[in-house]
């Protein structure tokens, strides 16, 4: 069931779990993601970057996800925009029909960053479409814009994370919907050059001078030990890669107000561990279905592990029930003959 992440978020922030956000790029992800969701009975956040678009080409990418929606009824489903960074992508998003966008304007001058969010909450409102800002810097890269390495960032960590009296003005003049928030995650697969410890004392502050505003965790992959030996095993390259601990994103979704938490690279690493493996077991093979087949039942299983941790197997009931509550209507584009599901 298509909706906002709204009811989602009411209830994860009150019921110690978080709902995952998981990028996809191509059928066999997306199908992978939504099948461990339906086995999980968990709701879900199908997010899309500005490369996602590009390269599925976003007619097609639609198509698969509403097929999704047509075929798992029973699980919530949001459609949301990762990453974007300027109004015209939040209103080709709006106008495609995502049911929630991001405007990420952290690397921008802060009163930037005010203006610009602003300016996506009030045509996504317009639209009835709910928004998530970012403040404070992640390592790693994000989209186009490169950040820092991982050891700089970790060098200097406390001027990137969030500021949670400037949380509070941040949300206050948005009007955002949720909280992009950094507390020592970062994107990639290269996280950290030694064990992580996430800043959970910033996040209960943010907690304290925005109460109530949804937190979302970004660079949450945990980057699975197993699945970087089976890549480093069948040829590739990805010495000393290392994630966010499982235990520490269980922790900040039971007992903080992180309602949603992005994940990206453990997909990737799935997809990746499971190609070379059939290769190397059968360099002849040249059937696509043979190998993103097996690629598409691991991602599946990873998914399932991450619903557990994130401990939003077994809700999708109670959200919709929420949303059928709620009476909340779908977003405008939704309302329009023939569009969408
Ligand atoms: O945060 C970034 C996501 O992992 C999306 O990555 O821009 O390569 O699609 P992408
Ligand atoms: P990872 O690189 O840790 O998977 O993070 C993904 C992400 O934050 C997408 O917005
Ligand atoms: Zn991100």
């Amino acid at each position: 069931m298509l909706m906002s992440t709204k009811p989602m978020f009411d209830l994860a922030y009150s019921g110690g779990f978080g709902v995952g956000a998981f990028n996809v790029n191509n059928m066999e992800i997306t199908q992978a993601v939504m099948e461990a969701c339906h086995a999980e009975r968990s709701p879900v956040i199908l997010q899309i970057s500005k490369g996602a678009r590009a390269y599925a080409n976003i007619r097609f990418l639609k198509k698969i996800i509403d097929a999704c929606v047509e075929e798992y009824p029973e699980v919530p489903i949001a459609i949301h925009c990762d990453h974007g960074d300027t109004v015209e992508l939040i209103q080709q998003c709006i106008d495609d029909g995502y049911t929630s966008v991001m405007l990420d304007g952290s690397h921008h001058p802060y009163e930037e960053n005010v203006a610009i969010t602003r300016a996506a909450v009030d045509v996504a409102h317009e639209a009835g479409v709910v928004v998530e800002g970012e403040l404070g810097m992640l390592g790693g890269i994000e989209e186009d814009v490169v950040g820092l390495d991982a050891e700089e960032y970790h060098k200097n960590i406390e001027q990137f994370l969030t500021d949670p009296e400037q949380a509070r003005d941040f949300a206050d003049r948005t009007q955002i919907d949720s909280l992009a928030v950094a507390i020592g995650t970062s994107h990639g697969a290269f996280k950290f050059k030694h064990e992580a410890t996430l800043a959970f004392d910033r996040i209960e502050n943010i907690m304290k001078t925005c109460p109530g505003l949804p937190l979302v965790m970004h660079g949450s992959s945990s980057v699975p030990q197993d699945l970087v030996k089976i890549v480093n095993a069948n040829g590739g390259k990805l010495p000393g890669a290392m994630g966010v601990p499982e235990d520490q994103i269980a922790r900040a979704v039971r007992t903080y107000g992180v309602c949603k938490v992005n994940i990206d690279t453990d997909l990737r690493l799935a997809m990746t561990a499971k190609i070379r493996e059939v290769f190397t077991a059968d360099p002849a093979e040249f059937d696509p279905r043979k190998y993103l087949g097996p690629a598409r039942d691991s991602i599946c299983e990873l998914v399932k592990r991450k619903l557990q941790m994130l401990n939003s197997a077994g809700k999708t009931d109670e959200v919709v029930a929420h949303w059928n509550k709620e009476g909340q209507p779908l977003p405008a584009f939704y309302s329009r003959a023939g569009a969408g599901v």
